[in-house]
């Protein structure tokens, strides 16, 4: 047994498997050590190293050989499919109150997209998000990023008006995000900006709250992800608004790194 289990390990060693999953476990840690972007007196990590380093070790040693066919990916949905199978949504009982389902709007191949929480009253009444207030205040963060509306993907967690602007429940999210996931799908950005505690939370599986989560590139699968205060919470606190400017500056940078890293996208 015990000479069965060295000739195995062996075999695994001068196979050169080990030493190459050890040189690209170093590598990709290299690569992704966190970078300093020191815009205020406070800077803020690129990656969460930990979050990376933990997700590339994880890919490399538990991939192992497959035992049946690789699963077709499968094709990605068109916005316009997406909205079509969302239809006259009745999945919950928001559909009750709202005026309109605001599915969201902007460049269908945006690099990044922003996803808020919910339509307010404004956008519930336009079908458009942020457009009130908050979406005023959005568009002056935008052009601290280089962007303009129409460059940018806006989304929010849920479609329709929660009455009183009340906190999305979970089951309105689950009803609700399977939308999100195919608008995603079908805009490939290379980066979402969520918007408050909601959209942070669901997009990074965490219950870590948006004050820890913001001011730090997050990676999940493709995407790098930038978990900002929601902009509303800046017209109630106007203490959070070097914050917002501090994220969309790192929001540039970012953009500019991706660009580095992929190359433009046509
Ligand atoms: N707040 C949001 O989160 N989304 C909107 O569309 C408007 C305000």
């Amino acid at each position: 047994m015990k000479n069965r289990l060295l000739t195995k390990m062996s075999g695994i060693i001068s196979s050169g498997i080990f030493p190459l999953l050890i040189v690209m476990t170093r590598r990709s840690q290299q690569y992704f050590k966190g970078v300093s972007v020191p815009l205020t007196d406070t800077p803020a990590p690129f990656y969460e190293q930990k979050t990376m380093c933990r997700g590339t070790i994880y890919r490399l040693t538990t991939g192992g050989p497959r035992k049946g066919p690789r699963k077709a990916r499968r094709m990605a949905k068109t916005l316009e499919q997406v909205q079509t199978e969302l239809g006259d949504c009745k999945r919950c009982e928001l559909c009750e109150t709202r005026t309109t389902i605001v599915f969201g709007v902007g460049n269908p191949r945006a690099e990044v997209l922003l996803i808020g929480e919910a339509p307010g009253r404004q956008e519930d009444l336009g079908a458009e998000p942020f457009i009130g207030a908050a979406g005023k205040y959005l568009n002056e963060l935008l052009a601290i990023a280089g962007l303009e509306r129409k460059d940018v993907y806006i989304a929010n967690i849920l479609k329709c008006r929660p009455p009183g602007n009340a906190d999305p429940l979970p089951h309105q999210i689950e009803a609700c995000t399977p939308f999100l996931r195919e608008q995603v799908r079908a805009i490939e950005p290379l980066i979402l900006v969520t918007l408050g505690r909601f959209s942070s939370q669901f997009i990074l599986k965490t219950d870590t709250g948006i004050s820890h989560l913001r001011g730090k590139v997050h990676l999940t699968g493709r995407y790098s992800v930038l978990p900002i205060f929601h902009p509303a919470a800046a017209i109630y606190d106007q203490s959070k608004r070097p914050l917002l400017e501090h994220d969309f500056a790192l929001l540039k940078l970012l953009i500019e790194k991706r660009h580095e890293e992929l190359g433009s996208r046509a």
